[in-house]
């Protein structure tokens, strides 16, 4: 068993002999994100400590480390513009930490917290960026497993303002390698969980799909698709049997989230699949140039307030122009067809009722004038 003195880390601890902390960005489940300065390449960076490996015996402490150095190399291979980048993995005192690109920003939770929902429109945006990171994931063989509102950060400030980038890469996993999970060990949010995670299996690509539709969903919704429960295995048993509450303001996107959301994993879309059902059902076609790579905006152009530092509202972005139309002259549904007006004159392709049965009298007519010649 180990037992070194743990180090109090605060303001100012150097991890690695290179990478000074400054001050917290947030704490999640995994232990806090810190914002650091990279005193080698003088720029700033995110770093968290991954895990820890304390309690438990040399070998198993060693085997967890070469895990996760391995998984951050994997993370390392991606570069994406809606993707945090892993810049490193470094141990500092036994412990792995994970280096990552630093994006002032505000997450989606954080935005929830703010204003309880988001309009269709800008989650059609960030759902289309962020599975755009995703499928460049996936193409390299890396599964996320972890996606939800929280690992979801917006730009608040600076040049690229409004951007969505997904986080937390570096828990990811490269579907090719082993698992050395013990079966049973769920990974994963309990509210953002496919069906077959919470039940056991090991997560996908397609679990992904789903995970992603359920961080979407909640974000217009203001609550998770299986509702809000203090008790986490309320939610996995509910999971567990696909019990999704309907969506009632997905608008557009119904369509494409439940598809996201298929109980049975082969059902869903590709993450490639559904980046293009997003933006086909928000934007119409061709739209994928004016939104991968660009801000979220709102209707009229602008960041929207909830994403901008201080919520500054009316910022334009240099980089952003307006939106394609679609999402706003469009109805979720479009409208059935008026029904053909019965007895209306002039213009129409077919003759009306009315000519027709005059010209069936008068045929009729006809007939039985030769009829009576013919007799006579
Ligand atoms: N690369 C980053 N740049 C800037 N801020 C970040 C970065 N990564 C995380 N943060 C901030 O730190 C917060 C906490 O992140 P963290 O990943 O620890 O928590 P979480 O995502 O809520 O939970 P979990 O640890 O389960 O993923 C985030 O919500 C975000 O606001
Ligand atoms: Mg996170």
């Amino acid at each position: 068993m180990i037992d070194r003195p743990r180090p109090i880390v605060g303001p100012d601890y150097l991890v690695a002999g290179r990478y000074r902390l400054q001050s917290k960005l947030g704490g999640g489940g995994m232990g806090a994100v810190w914002l650091a300065h990279d005193r080698l390449l003088d720029r700033d960076v995110a770093i968290k400590q991954v895990l820890s490996t304390a309690g438990l015996d040399e070998a198993e402490a060693r085997k967890v480390r070469d895990r996760i150095v391995h998984e951050g190399r994997v993370a390392a291979k991606l570069s994406h513009e809606h993707a945090i980048a892993v810049y490193d993995v470094v141990l500092e005192a036994g412990e792995p930490w994970l280096v990552m690109e630093h994006l002032p920003s505000r997450s989606v939770a954080r935005a929830l917290g703010l204003v309880n929902a988001l309009p269709v429109i800008e989650v059609a945006q960030i759902g289309a960026q962020v599975a755009d990171a995703l499928a460049a994931a996936h193409t390299v063989g890396i599964v996320h497993r972890d996606i939800k509102p929280g690992n979801i950060l917006v730009a608040d400030r600076g040049p690229g303002v409004g951007m969505a980038k997904l986080s937390d890469f570096g828990i990811s996993r490269n579907v090719t390698e082993a698992s050395d999970e013990p079966d049973g060990m769920i990974t994963g949010t309990p509210a953002y969980l496919p069906p077959e995670v919470a039940r056991g299996a090991q997560p996908t690509a397609a679990s992904d799909v789903f995970s992603l539709g359920a961080t979407l969903y909640t974000a217009i919704e203001g609550q998770p698709p299986f509702g809000m429960d203090d008790d986490s295995d309320a939610i996995v048993e509910r999971a567990a049997m696909a019990q999704i509450n309907p969506p009632t303001r997905s608008g557009v996107l119904t369509r494409v989230l439940l598809h996201m959301m298929e109980p049975a994993p082969q059902r869903r879309p590709s993450m490639a699949q559904a980046r293009e059902e997003i933006l086909a059902a928000a934007f119409g076609p061709g739209a994928a140039d004016n939104i991968l790579g660009a801000p979220v905006r709102t209707e009229d152009g602008t960041i929207p307030a909830w994403a901008a530092r201080n919520s500054a509202a009316g910022l334009r972005s240099p980089r952003s122009g307006p939106l394609p139309r679609r999402a706003q002259s469009q109805p979720a549904h479009p409208a059935p067809a008026p029904a053909q007006q019965i007895g209306r004159s002039g213009g129409g392709q077919s003759p009306s009722p009315t000519v027709a049965v005059t010209i069936g009298l008068l045929i009729g007519l006809v007939i039985i004038i030769v009829i009576l010649m013919m007799v006579m």
